[in-house]
């Protein structure tokens, strides 16, 4: 035998031996889930073996977040998945993730989040299977309950608003007959000027998902659309699972820098002396309803180039997004269903 191949087989001997001390020291903790395990398979591609996060994942070793002494929310984001607007340590991060609840069971949830509970610097108590199991169906609250605790602190408990927070009450978003807009401005939040009934709001509605479940969206956007003289017809839970990942206007506004400015100018004007039409205040632009702007868009039209295929409809929905809200646009968001919908 060459030196090597005893250094080959001593290798071999020793993680075999290494193999069957972790198998007998798991077999003594019964099926106890190793939450470094599940991390380390499911997390770590995001947010990183050493919990730093990268690019838009945002970082959980030092994150005040997960070291929190209420772990309600924290349980939530993991189980339900959020999106939307987040900021960690001063800076902001803007992405979707995923939900973990049909994939993993309580105890591996319990399990992975008392471990980013206690990793790297982090130094929190670690989280019960009993609290996953309980946030994972949470006694129904009715949507009127939901609505007085999560929601009444801005628009006011009779939903008529304050000059700060657009009314619910008598408010046509709100009661449309299609509910999918309202759903996502619950879902993913939404800033930026809002019309309603003809005054302008220019606040910021925070993103509730991962703070509340989907039934519990669906609960309170239920009571709001039926709620003081609201007459609208109810949401189901997949509705709001459908409403999908916020279409990030942030990311709009880099599209239409690099695809559209150069054409509609940088600030909407138009150019070439008026070959090519100002974006801002334009009435497709402005049009409640978004197709005729997305058609335009996807096929193009003359000079006009089409950018199907080119830019994806999550693409498509954040440029449109970003033209429809810069300004002093007011047509409201697009999301990537709106552009699916349209052939
Ligand atoms: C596909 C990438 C991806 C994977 C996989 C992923 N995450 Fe995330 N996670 C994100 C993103 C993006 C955010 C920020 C979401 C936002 O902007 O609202 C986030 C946010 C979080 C937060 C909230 C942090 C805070 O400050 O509130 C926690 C906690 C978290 N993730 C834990 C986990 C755990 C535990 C796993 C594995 C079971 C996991 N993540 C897997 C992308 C991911
Ligand atoms: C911190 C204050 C705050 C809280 C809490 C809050 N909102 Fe809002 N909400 C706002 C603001 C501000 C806007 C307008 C955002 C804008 O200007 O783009 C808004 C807008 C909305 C809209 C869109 C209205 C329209 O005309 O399109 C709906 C629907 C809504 N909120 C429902 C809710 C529900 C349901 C809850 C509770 C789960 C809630 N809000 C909690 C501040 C809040
Ligand atoms: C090569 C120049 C060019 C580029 C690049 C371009 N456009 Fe256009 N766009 C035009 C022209 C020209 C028209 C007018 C078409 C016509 O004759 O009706 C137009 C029309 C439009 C309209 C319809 C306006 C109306 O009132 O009907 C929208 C919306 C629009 N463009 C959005 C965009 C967006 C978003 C992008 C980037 C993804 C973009 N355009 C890139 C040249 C361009």
């Amino acid at each position: 035998m060459s030196r090597w191949t005893i250094v080959a087989l001593a290798c071999a001997v020793v993680a075999l031996l290494a193999g069957l001390r972790t198998t007998s020291g798991s077999a003594a903790t019964a099926a106890a889930p190793d939450g470094k395990a599940i991390f380390a398979s499911k997390c770590a591609a995001c947010h990183q073996v050493g919990g730093t996060g990268l690019g838009p994942y945002p970082p959980l070793a030092g994150n005040s977040d997960v070291t929190a002494a209420d772990t309600a929310s924290l349980i939530l984001t993991v189980l339900n998945g959020r999106s939307g607007p987040i900021q960690v340590n001063g800076k902001t991060f803007s992405g979707a993730m995923p939900a973990w609840k049909d994939q993993l069971s309580s105890d591996d949830i319990a399990a992975v989040v008392t471990y980013v509970r206690s990793a790297w610097t982090n130094r929190a108590p670690a989280v019960t299977t009993q609290q996953v199991a309980a946030a994972r169906n949470p006694a129904a609250l009715s949507g009127s309950q939901i609505f007085a605790a999560r929601c009444a602190t801005c628009h006011q408990a009779s939903g008529q608003g304050t000059s700060a927070y657009p009314p619910l009450n008598g408010n046509p978003h709100v009661a449309a007959a299609d509910p999918k807009g309202m759903i996502a401005t619950i879902v993913n939040g939404r800033s930026g000027p809002l019309v309603v009934n003809g005054t302008t709001y220019n606040g910021r509605m925070p993103t509730w998902k991962g703070q509340l479940s989907n039934a519990d969206i669906a609960a309170v956007a239920t009571y709001v659309r039926s709620a003081w003289t609201n007459k609208a017809s109810g949401v189901t839970e997949q509705q709001v699972a459908a409403a999908g990942p916020s279409v990030l206007s942030t990311v709009g506004a880099s599209i239409y820098a690099s695809k559209c400015a150069a054409c509609h100018g940088a600030n909407g004007q138009g150019g070439g002396r008026g070959t090519f039409p100002a974006l801002a205040g334009d009435a497709v632009v402005n049009s409640s309803d978004p197709a005729g702007m997305i058609g335009t868009v996807e096929h193009g039209r003359s000079m006009m180039p089409s950018w199907k295929g080119q830019l994806s409809a999550g693409d498509i929905a954040a440029v449109a997004t970003f033209v429809r809200a810069a300004w002093g646009n007011k047509g409201g968001p697009v999301s990537e269903q709106d552009v699916a919908a349209v052939k």
